[in-house]
């Protein structure tokens, strides 16, 4: 399957390498796209390495498609793509998925991934990010749009050392989600 993995600029983004390292030993292609604010966790040659394929950063770039034809990149890859999971989703960018916002390499492929593709998201932030009542809303319109499957974040002892919801998922269990989403999307005998 072509696994195509967002990573935000959180504390977490260094969980999203062994997501990727995960998903690559258990025989799927990867791709990851970055926010602008992810190069400051986690470089994009640790994913390009775990990958074997290029990271994608900016929007504003045009590239080839597999079969080598030329392309605009964020289509390409959202074609590409049969399922897309960002891990960990800041609350920036959680928001400009509930608005509707693509200024970024992520946010426009997204935009540009076909409903018929699953699309996980698996939220990271410090509890009182969580939840500020902007970002509960945010969750709401996200929810309503019935589009996204989430991987909801758990409690635990942060980054910042405050006790409480916002750790990213376990890489277990975002492994879990994604098989068990391709397994409801299955097509039926
Ligand atoms: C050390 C550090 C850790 C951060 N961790 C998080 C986080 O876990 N979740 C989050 O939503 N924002 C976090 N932020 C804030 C984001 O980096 C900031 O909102 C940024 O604009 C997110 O942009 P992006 O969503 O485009 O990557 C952190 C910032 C710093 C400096």
């Amino acid at each position: 399957m072509n696994i195509l993995v967002g990573v935000c600029g959180g504390i977490a983004a260094y969980k999203a390498a062994d997501l990727c390292s995960q998903l690559v030993k258990k025989g799927h292609r990867v791709r990851v796209v970055m926010t602008r604010g992810a190069p400051h966790f986690v470089g994009p040659i640790t994913f390009e390495a775990l990958t074997d394929h290029p990271v994608m950063l900016q929007a504003l770039a045009t590239g080839h498609s597999p079969d080598g034809a030329s392309a605009i990149e964020h289509i390409s890859w959202a074609k590409w793509a049969d399922l897309a999971i960002v891990a960990p989703l800041t609350a920036s960018t959680l928001g400009k998925l509930a608005c509707g916002i693509a200024d970024d390499a992520l946010t426009t492929v997204l935009m540009a991934l076909p409903v018929s593709k699953p699309c996980l998201l698996a939220p990271a932030m410090n509890t009182a990010m969580w939840d500020a009542p902007v970002v509960q809303r945010n969750l709401r319109w996200l929810a309503e749009l019935e589009r996204y499957t989430f991987v909801e974040p758990v409690s635990k002892r942060l980054a910042c050392g405050d006790i409480g919801v916002g750790g990213l998922a376990e890489v277990s269990d975002m492994v879990d989600a994604i098989e068990s989403t391709v397994a409801g999307h299955a097509p039926q005998p």
